[in-house]
């Protein structure tokens, strides 16, 4: 069965953008939020990125209006029961999503592929609250959706081989590169990239350089595009906590153990660029403003 029609479930931040590429790439695609305000808000931030590429030169005025036509925002989870994948965004939170899969497994045909995007969750413990775990795969988009060109794709010790191969196929088809990885926690990026997000706010702490200085030498001399701690503001210093807690409790590394400092900054909600302050002030957003401790 091949995936013509696709569902998205949440459109925040990684949901927009999963929705975005989904109808950019020529799906038909379903994205439901749970009340109307929700879809609103998510669906003016496609637009917003949409009108961006118009007018860059990227996409004409006439795919803008196609790739919208394509796109449907609902608040009714019924919408989703003829697609042929669905994919979760919701909150990273265990039980709402196995609530979500559990209602959506009553709902669609047994052929219906499904998928979430958490980061950090088990995929395997997900997919157990499906009567499905054979057709259930994680799918994990990055931030900014629309411009990361990686996704990761999830197998669990119970997924079907036709059906993940499917699954790499469409990932490929939006014009990602698809990994595949295991239900590993963290899979292959935050396996990677949390430990070394959590040893840059180490040396902060240890005074091994500055803000600036530590966020520089990753930059410049590595290449990065963002250094460690803009990227922590970037992605959210409250979920860096959250995914650095369920790799810790799985591991028990001291890699993945979240310093003092990261624990107290989401204390005091210091959040990052989303609270308007983390490691750096974002009071003038177009110059932030390294924060003194
Ligand atoms: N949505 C859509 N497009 C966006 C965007 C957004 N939110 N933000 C930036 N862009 C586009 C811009 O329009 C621009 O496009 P063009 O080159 O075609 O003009 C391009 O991205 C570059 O943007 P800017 O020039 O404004 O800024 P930049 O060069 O600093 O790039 C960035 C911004 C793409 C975010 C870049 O800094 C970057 O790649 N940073 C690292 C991001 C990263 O590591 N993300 C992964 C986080 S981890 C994660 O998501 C997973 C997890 O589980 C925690």
């Amino acid at each position: 069965m091949a995936i013509e029609k696709v569902g998205v479930v949440g459109c925040g931040l990684m949901g927009s953008g999963i929705a975005q590429v989904c109808a950019q790439a020529g799906f038909p695609t379903v994205v439901r939020e749970v009340n109307a305000q929700l879809v609103e808000k998510g669906l003016k931030s496609i637009e917003k990125n949409l009108a961006r590429l118009v007018e860059k030169g990227t996409i004409t005025e006439g795919a803008k209006s196609e790739i919208r036509g394509r796109l449907k925002g609902t608040t009714a989870i019924e919408e989703l029961k003829n697609c042929d994948l669905i994919v979760e965004a919701i909150i990273e939170q265990l039980t709402a999503k196995r609530e979500l899969f559990a209602a959506l497994d009553g709902l669609c045909p047994a052929e219906t592929i499904f998928a979430s995007n958490t980061s950090s969750l088990t995929i395997t413990e997900i997919a157990t609250a499906t009567k499905r775990p054979q057709r259930f795969v994680g799918l994990h988009f990055f931030n900014p959706v629309p411009v990361m060109k990686l996704v990761e794709v999830v197998r669990t010790i119970a997924t079907n081989a036709a059906v993940y191969e499917e699954v790499v196929a469409f990932g490929t088809k939006l014009g990602k590169t698809a990994v595949r990885a295991h239900d590993s926690t963290g899979f292959i990026v935050n396996r990677l990239l949390v430990p070394y997000l959590l040893d840059a706010i180490r040396a902060l702490e240890e005074g091994v350089g500055s803000i600036e200085d530590i966020d520089h030498s990753m930059k410049l001399g590595c290449g990065h595009p963002m250094g460690p701690l803009t990227l922590l503001d970037f992605v959210g210093l409250d979920t860096t906590y959250y995914i650095s807690q369920i790799m810790f409790e799985e591991f028990k590394e001291r890699r993945f153990a979240a310093p003092p400092l990261l624990k107290r900054m989401v204390l005091a909600g210091w959040n990052g660029r989303k609270a308007g302050k983390g490691f750096y002030d974002y009071a003038d957003p177009g110059n932030p403003k390294a924060m003194k401790f």
